[in-house]
C-alpha cells in the first residue's frame, strides 16, 4: 500500500513567527486612521490576504476609503512588514518545525506550503527551509482566500495526492476551516481556545512527535 501523505503547512504562524510583525505593521495603519485595533482583532486577520486584511481593518473603524487610498495602505503596510524581515535568518523558525521536516522528508513524505503571504518564496528562502517544500502555493497563485480551501487543494493536487490523504498544519481559524471543508485532515497549532475546530490541536510543533506522524501517515 502506497502510505504517501500530503503534508501541507501553512507558513505565518506556523513555520516563522511573522503573525507577529504582520500584527506591528497593521497596528501602524490602524493607528493613522485612528482605529482602536487589538490582538484580539488580529485573530480575524490570520490567514485572510492583504486586500481582505485592510478591509476588516476599516469596517472595524467604519472607516469608508477610495482605492487610491486603500492602495497606498497595502503598499505602506507591505514595506512596513518587509522591514522587519529584512535580518530574518534561520534563527526565526518557530522551535519543533525544523524535527518535523526532517522527519516528514526521512519518512519520504510530501511537503507542501500552503499560504496566503505574497511573501512566502523570500521568507523561505532567508530562513534556509525553502529545499523542504516540494510544492509551493502562495498568495500568488490562488484567486480566493481561506477559508476557501483552493490553495489546500491546489497544493495536494501539484503533489498528486487526494485532499483525503492530506493533512494541514494551521495557525488560523480561517486556514483550519479551509481545511475542513477541503475534507483534510486539519493540525491547529496554538491555542485551543481558538483553534476548536481542528481536529488535533498543539501549542506548537515541540509537541508532535514521531508517533503522531506516524499515525497520520497510516490513517
Ligand atoms: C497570511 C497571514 O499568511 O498571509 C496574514 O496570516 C497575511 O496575516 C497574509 O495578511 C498575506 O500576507 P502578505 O505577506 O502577502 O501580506
Ligand atoms: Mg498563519
Amino acid at each position: 500500500m502506497n502510505n504517501k501523505k500530503a503534508f501541507i503547512f501553512d507558513l505565518d504562524g506556523v513555520i516563522v513567527d511573522t503573525a507577529k510583525y504582520h500584527f506591528l505593521a497593521w497596528q501602524k495603519i490602524a493607528k493613522s486612521l485612528n482605529i482602536n485595533f487589538t490582538h484580539e482583532d488580529n485573530e480575524l486577520l490570520k490567514g485572510v490576504s492583504r486586500v481582505r486584511s485592510l478591509d476588516i481593518i476599516l469596517g472595524l473603524g467604519n472607516v469608508e476609503a477610495s482605492q487610491e487610498d486603500k492602495d497606498k495602505w497595502l503598499i505602506q503596510k507591505n514595506e512596513d512588514y518587509l522591514s522587519y524581515l529584512v535580518d530574518m535568518d534561520e534563527s526565526e523558525v518557530l522551535p519543533g518545525v525544523l524535527k518535523v521536516l526532517k522527519l516528514l522528508k526521512d519518512k519520504k513524505q510530501g511537503i507542501a506550503l500552503g499560504s496566503a503571504s505574497k511573501n512566502a518564496r523570500p521568507i523561505l528562502e532567508k530562513t534556509g527551509v525553502l529545499s523542504y517544500f516540494d510544492v509551493i502555493v502562495d498568495g500568488n497563485d490562488v484567486s480566493n482566500a481561506k477559508p476557501d480551501p483552493e490553495v489546500f487543494l491546489k497544493a495536494a493536487q501539484l503533489l498528486n495526492i487526494d485532499p483525503k490523504n492530506s493533512i494541514v498544519f494551521e495557525d488560523s481559524v480561517a486556514g483550519i476551516q479551509a481545511a475542513n471543508i477541503a475534507e483534510m485532515v486539519s493540525v491547529g497549532i496554538g491555542e485551543e481556545t481558538i483553534l476548536h475546530e481542528a481536529d488535533y490541536i498543539f501549542k506548537d510543533f515541540t509537541f508532535i512527535d514521531e508517533d503522531f506522524i506516524e499515525s497520520l501517515i497510516k490513517k
